[in-house]
């Protein structure tokens, strides 16, 4: 049952209607191709980057890892980006961590979303940072650089990635420390988590790093790969394509440079119906 009117094409309305669950006149028409859902809750962590949460259609199903077209009605039309869910796939709502560029088409406006606001959430979601691209192996890390942590707050939320690998890493890379968003999850809330706790404890390891300001790891993601610190501080060995399993999400400098060092040490792209040893997908919304 959805909380909240939002107005529908006609077949959609008269269904509405039958529920008793009419739009509002001031509520835009939703694309078929969109579901409309309702903002709840808004979090702006620095200048450049924020999160929101909006009601879930119990028809929109993804797989952990995946993104699917967002936006607003602007103008009458729909303006959407690719955008990673953030949320686990079993969570009631989605949500999304997205950069504000001040005149971006989207994110300038997107930025100023309020609770009760409508989104449109594209039906369709698909990508290829799933479980399923990747063959069987023993560590799982994700690295990701600054939005790019969106679809690794969905995996590392997933009893399943638990059953099929022994170790995850989650490796964060910002530019300031402020930018670490959702490191309380990885620090205190998850590790606490009533149900996760238990899944995740002494598997999940999170290694955040900064570039641009003092913190305790400082440094790219690829340097301390290369340097070898990033094993040291997890006592965990060096990647090797024989028992570690890689997802990228970033900039494409940072997917280049990645895939370069992947490859360098063997490890070969997966795709769907070809699962390989390492999967990369963009960190999409840059404008
Ligand atoms: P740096 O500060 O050295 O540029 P952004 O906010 O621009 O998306 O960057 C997020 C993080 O990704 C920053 O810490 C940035 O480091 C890092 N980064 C940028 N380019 C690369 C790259 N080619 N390889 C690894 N990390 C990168």
């Amino acid at each position: 049952m959805r909380r909240f009117p939002v107005a529908r094409p006609a077949a959609a309305q008269h269904k509405a209607a039958a529920m008793n669950d009419a739009p509002t006149p001031a509520a835009p028409v939703i694309p078929a191709a969109y579901f409309g859902e309702r903002v709840t809750w808004v979090h702006h962590w620095t200048d450049r980057l924020f999160s929101f949460r909006c009601t879930r259609d119990p028809a929109f199903r993804f797989r952990a890892g995946e993104f699917t077209m967002i936006g607003l009605m602007v103008d009458g039309r729909p303006l959407v980006r690719a955008y990673s869910m953030a949320s686990p796939t079993w969570e009631e709502e989605l949500e999304f961590l997205s950069i504000k560029v001040p005149h971006g088409p989207l994110t300038s406006r997107l930025q100023h979303l309020a609770v009760g606001d409508v989104v449109l959430i594209g039906r369709k979601p698909t990508g290829t940072l799933v479980t399923d691209n990747l063959l069987p192996g023993r560590t799982l890390w994700l690295l990701g650089t600054g939005t790019g942590l969106a679809p690794f707050l969905s995996l590392a939320r997933e009893p399943d990635v638990y059953d099929r690998f022994e170790k995850v890493v989650v490796a964060h890379t910002v530019r300031e420390v402020a930018e670490l968003a959702h490191r309380e999850l990885f620090e205190k809330v998850l590790p606490a988590h009533e149900v996760l706790g238990e899944i995740v404890r002494g598997k999940l390891l999170y290694y955040p790093s900064v570039t641009r300001e003092p913190f305790r790891t400082r440094g790219r993601i690829t340097t301390l790969i290369e340097s070898g610190r990033i094993f040291a501080d997890l006592g965990l060995p060096p990647l090797d394509p024989a028992h570690d399993r890689v997802m990228l999400c970033g900039s494409e400098a940072m997917n280049r440079d990645c895939k370069a060092l992947l490859e360098a040490r063997g490890f070969e792209e997966g795709a769907n119906n070809a699962p390989g040893t390492y999967v990369v997908e963009k960190a999409f919304v840059t404008r």
